[in-house]
């Protein structure tokens, strides 16, 4: 999925904030058998980590994206004049590289936003898990608006049938090479609690594990639903959404969402957001920050038979315009892809902690449970 358009919205705000990429790095090797990237939240739009690729390292700033399957970093004819720096891939450099078909000039294609890619494989290293021989694509002729992001790079993490044909994505070789305990991932992406300004980069906003998850990231128990078979994403059935105690009826007879931490915003049906607007007392997704406090505490998404609530700082949120003028907005929009589909992305995800299962990539599963803020 991975679509960038709350970026688009409110990109006004990011283009005149231009900083240079920090490559800190802020891997856990204590267990070998669990790999750990922190995350870092750019200005509660977009939360990636940092991988490298090659021997020695080269390191690169990612989005784990469960809303895709592909792998890319930008190579040496990335264009240079982007709005952030951002890493490039010199192969020639890299001393374990392993032989792949000439594939090139593939084309990898998002919501928004497209590439060029030629087949490559070296290792990558995943938060302190080494993952040999791991095909990617090293990327050249972004189109405009890859031009315009923070990240270097996508690491796709939905399922292997949305992946380039004849490749082997991150999750088919964690489970070939066995390097893992536990075949899943989780995500904890943390609220932010300040006001958002151009530019904001929040280190350690986050975590992405590999092969394990920290339960000091949520509380109680996850509750599991299957992931509906047929498209390679995370899709699920949701059965209700709830604006405060009232039941809005969107789901009538019932939805389907995929998860995707590759999206800013929660995407919904127009007519079905419609109803959630009306709900809140405003029709369109931007209102008058005087109403931020009135907006009731909790919106909930009643999946797999549990309740699971994010606040009115998940989806909504106050930010600066260019003219430094204070401007809010709602993170619940129309997708006008056309699709029934709801997309759960980071505003969702910033309140529930989810573990992704691949233990049967023909039977995922995806755990919902209430994220620790
Ligand atoms: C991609 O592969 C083609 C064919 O091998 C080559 O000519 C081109 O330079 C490569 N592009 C990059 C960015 O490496």
């Amino acid at each position: 999925m991975f679509t960038f358009k709350s970026f688009f919205l409110t990109v006004t705000i990011i283009f005149c904030a231009l900083q240079k990429s920090d490559s800190s790095a802020s891997f856990t090797t204590k267990n070998i058998n669990v790999g750990v990237v922190s995350l870092r939240n750019f200005g509660d739009l977009i939360f990636y980590g940092e991988v490298s690729v090659g021997t020695p390292p080269q390191k690169f700033n990612v989005v784990f994206d469960t809303g895709s399957s592909n792998f890319w970093v930008p190579s040496t004819r990335w264009p240079t004049k982007t709005m952030f720096r951002h890493q490039k891939f010199n192969a020639k450099a890299s001393k374990t590289y392993f032989p792949v078909p000439d594939r090139h000039d593939e084309s990898i294609e998002y919501e928004a936003g497209a590439l060029k890619g030629n087949l490559s494989r070296h290792n990558l290293m995943l938060g302190g898990v080494m993952l040999e021989a791991q095909d990617f694509f090293v990327g050249f002729k972004p189109d405009s608006h890859l031009i315009e992001v923070k990240f270097d790079g996508i690491l796709g993490l939905a399922l292997p049938s949305l992946k380039i044909a004849g490749t082997k994505t991150v999750l088919e070789n964690l489970v070939e090479k066995n390097l893992i305990s536990q075949r899943i991932f989780s995500i904890r992406m943390k609220t932010s609690r300040k006001r958002k300004r151009a530019g904001d980069e929040v280190q350690n906003a986050g975590q992405i594990t590999f092969g394990g998850l920290n339960k000091r990231h949520f509380r109680g128990e996850h509750v599991y639903v299957p992931v509906l078979s047929g498209t390679g994403f995370w899709k699920i059935s949701m059965s209700q959404i709830y604006v405060g105690a009232h039941d809005v009826d969107v789901c009538i007879p019932q939805c389907f969402a995929f998860v995707d931490s590759g999206t800013t915003d929660i995407y919904g049906p127009k007519e079905q957001i419609k109803k959630i607007y009306e709900e809140l007392g405003t029709d369109k997704k931007d209102f008058a920050c005087s109403e931020f406090k009135k907006l009731p505490a909790m919106i909930s998404f009643l999946i797999g038979g549990k309740r699971l609530f994010i606040n009115r700082n998940n989806y909504a949120y106050e930010y600066t315009d260019t003219k430094d003028a204070k401007r809010c907005a709602l993170r619940l929009v129309t997708s006008d892809t056309g699709t029934d589909t709801w997309i759960l992305g980071m505003a969702f995800m910033q309140a529930i902690h989810t573990v992704f299962d691949f233990q049967d990539f023909n039977r995922p599963k995806i755990g919902f449970a209430e994220a620790v803020p």
